[in-house]
């Protein structure tokens, strides 16, 4: 007996030890000494079915869900290209296409490593950079945010990009996989391409930024391909990327870009941005009872993000290093060395450049570019800097002492006639203007508390939009239409604190969504004679200030006497003209002319002084013909992110020697593109055929004999090159 009951004493006093260490015990996937896979195999089978689903549509806009009963963190993602777009202010680089133009693959992966340690520095997990698609057409409005029209050089640069940002314990993206080469009808149009000119054009950059650069993750595209929505394309997710490629990493959409919850699971798309509008627990665990998507299809996408997440360390350390501060002056330089090797020097009649301190005693610097400084184009990438130098600014810091500086803003632009006088038609009530929808919280929630026509769209609210409403946290839905008399290019323009989004035919044009100070942006619509358009137009007041304006039609700006005074008094005149935030954007192809005023002043300016210089902001080409004649010199800056004005003054100055060369063949026409043809979807299908096959930029230009106005690879530097005594011997190529 005694022994009996001396044996079920040791019995349970063992069983309670075993639980008490059991309890205690670190679950595998916490020991950061295990092996990746194992560690993501432990904690995948701790997971439920709805927890994993969960994980799978994102969460807050710019976040992974995190879980708590298991300790997976919160994984926050910022946009890039140009920087570390979210989350305050960070340091503005110059636009990818510009870094492409040094052809300095170093240089790109310091650009990289800058970002990475700011992202590190705000807790970012995740970069949604780098951009990689393919320049085919000068108009595509993100030219600027991608790497040119070579597939190689776009490859070279985005894997330098990636090997900087994760060096730094920062997931890079590569992004909108694929075809994804026009702004234009950019969420329906499918991009018809046969397999080789997939497979030589516009796959190779996303190859190698995987394969090469080893990046953790990739964003689908909008459009389709083939006329398949690029988030649920078996052919290129299932069988290239994650078959041939044997990428390993995850696969995220682009945001609000999903469609069909089981199409999208089983094609491979791992993660729903911003949030799991389809890939939710409503549609995917029914669909897995119903055996249309295999539970471990959801697994395999689980996997794939904590693979990742492991490998980056994010389970082992916070991402947030608060011993890197949020300014950086070492971005500034790599901001500012990339800013000076990207531009290209394009034209420079009888070496006008470099300018002599010793000859030149009186500059005007004009135009709508020249203050405050374009940093770079506008919507995802569009990175707001500490600081910024304009032209203007950068020319007085370098020219010194003896170079006076003069500035002129040259164009007149007048948005407030616009908003005082647009005409629109509130579509239930048939009365002139727009109906509004008054919500008394930020999100357009809920019935609006009120309705009213708003003839126009021109208010400051520090007193509120109405008596008994309140003064702060609300928003406001305008709906109506707009009736196009004449066909032709007209401007959107809205003007908001906080913030504001614009649709007109249900596509957005113009969205900043946030808080800010009062921001005006652009956008330009090509309409046809008699039509009419939906508009729609949101707006919300978070604190402070409230103001709200938009019109539409065609903005007048003229070309002001003064800047054309000023520069026929100085030594030389910098003319800084081109695209900007406003009119060169995500969400929209920009034109290929410069706004016909901006050629007017060039032309204008350089009548009066012969020593006329531009300085062009641009994502690439723009058409020439009607100027480049008449000016001495040209300078593309591309956008030169923040350090702009000091580069430009130091290249126009001869402190630096401009190198880069161009990324893009630059035709002189746009009829002479090879996609000129094939570039818009003339039939109205939503379908673009890219008839002109492989034959895309230089390709075009060699194949078909058309000369370019400037080839790719175009670029003039201040240094005199000698040959002496070239000769050519038969021998072995040496591969
Ligand atoms: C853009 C992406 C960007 C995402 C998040 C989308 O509209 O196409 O490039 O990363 O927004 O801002």
């Amino acid at each position: 007996m005694k022994n009996i009951f001396l044996s079920l004493l040791l019995f349970f006093s063992c069983t309670f030890i075993r639980s008490v260490i059991h309890a205690q015990e670190v679950p595998l996937y916490k020991n950061s000494s295990v092996d990746v896979e194992k560690r993501v195999e432990d904690l995948l089978s701790r997971m439920t079915l709805e927890e994993k689903i969960d994980m799978i549509g994102g969460y807050e806009g710019f976040y992974i869900l995190p879980n708590e009963r298991l300790g997976i963190p919160k994984i926050k993602m910022s946009d890039g290209p140009l920087g570390v777009r979210n989350y305050g202010e960070a340091t503005a680089f110059p636009a990818s296409i510009g870094i492409a133009a040094s052809w300095n693959v170093e240089l790109m992966k310091e650009v990289g490593v800058a970002a990475g340690k700011e992202a590190r520095s705000k807790g970012v997990h995740i970069m949604l950079a780098p951009a990689v698609n393919i320049y085919r057409a000068p108009m595509c409005g993100r030219n600027f945010e991608y790497l040119g029209e070579d597939p190689y050089l776009a490859g070279r640069m985005a894997a330098a990009y990636v090997n900087g940002v994760q060096s730094q314990g920062v997931v890079a993206t590569v992004k909108h996989f694929a075809a994804n080469n026009q702004e234009y009808e950019r969420y329906t149009v499918s991009s018809d391409l046969d397999e080789r000119t997939l497979q030589e054009i516009y796959l190779p950059a996303f190859k190698t930024a995987i394969v090469e650069g080893g990046a953790g993750a990739l964003m689908t595209a909008y459009n389709l391909v083939n006329g398949v929505h690029c988030s649920q394309n078996e052919h290129l997710i299932r069988d290239m990327l994650k078959g041939q490629w044997k990428f390993d990493g995850f696969v995220m959409s682009d945001w609000v870009s999903a469609w069909d919850a089981v199409a999208a699971a089983n094609a491979g798309l791992d993660l729903e941005m911003p949030s799991g509008a389809f890939m939710n627990r409503k549609h995917l665990i029914p669909a897995v009872k119903e055996g249309k998507v295999k539970e471990s299809t959801i697994d395999d996408k689980v996997r794939r993000m904590l693979r990742v997440m492991f490998r980056m360390g994010f389970f082992d350390r916070p991402q947030e290093n608060t011993s890197l501060p949020l300014y950086n002056p070492d971005s500034r330089l790599v901001a500012l060395k990339a800013a000076r090797e990207g531009m290209v020097l394009l034209k420079n009649k009888d070496n006008l450049l470099p300018l002599d301190r010793s000859k030149v005693s009186s500059i005007a610097v004009i135009g709508p570019n020249a203050h405050p400084a374009v940093t770079g184009g506008g919507g995802s990438s569009r990175v707001n800097p500490f600081r910024s130098v304009s032209t203007w600014e950068g020319m007085i810091q370098v020219a010194g002492n003896g170079v006076r500086v003069y500035y002129h803003k040259g164009l007149r632009t007048d948005f407030t006639s616009l908003f005082e006088n647009s005409k629109f038609t509130s579509a239930p009530t048939r009365k002139n203007g727009l109906l509004g929808e008054y919500y008394p919280n930020m999100n357009l929630e809920g019935t609006p508390a009120f309705t009213r026509t708003d003839e126009h769209i021109h208010f400051n609210w520090n007193e509120g939009p109405a008596k008994d409403f309140p003064k702060t946290k609300y928003s406001v839905r305008w709906t109506g239409t707009i009736h196009a008399d004449k066909e032709g290019l007209y401007d959107f323009v809205v003007r908001g604190d906080d913030g504001f989004r614009l649709y007109v035919d249900n596509q957005p044009i113009i969205n900043q969504w946030k808080d800010q100070a009062a921001t005006a942006e652009t956008a330009q619509l090509q309409l046809k004679a008699n039509t009419d358009h939906e508009l729609k137009l949101e707006y919300y007041q978070n604190e402070g200030d409230a103001t709200i304006s938009f019109g539409w039609g065609t903005v007048e700006r003229q070309v002001e006497k003064g800047a054309i005074d000023l520069a026929a008094k100085a030594d030389a005149a910098v003319v800084c003209v081109g695209f900007n935030p406003m009119t060169e954007t995500e969400g929209a192809d920009r034109s290929f002319a410069l706004a016909p005023e901006e050629e007017t002043l060039v032309n204008e300016v350089a009548k009066t002084n012969p020593h006329t210089i531009v300085a062009l902001t641009a994502g690439g080409n723009v058409s020439m013909i009607n100027w480049i004649d008449n000016v001495a010199a040209l300078l593309h800056s591309w956008y030169p992110g923040q350090e702009a004005g000091t580069a430009i003054a130091e290249i126009i100055f001869g402190d630096v020697n401009p190198s880069g060369k161009l990324p893009a063949s630059f035709e002189k026409k746009w009829e002479d593109n090879a996609c000129y043809n094939s570039y818009y979807d003339h039939d109205n299908d939503k379908h673009v055929a890219y008839t002109e096959g492989i034959f895309v930029g230089y390709r075009h230009f060699d194949k078909t004999g058309i000369e370019p106005m400037l080839p790719f690879g175009y670029g003039l530097s201040y240094t005199t090159f000698e040959y002496k005594n070239l000769m050519l011997s038969a021998g072995k190529i040496r591969k």
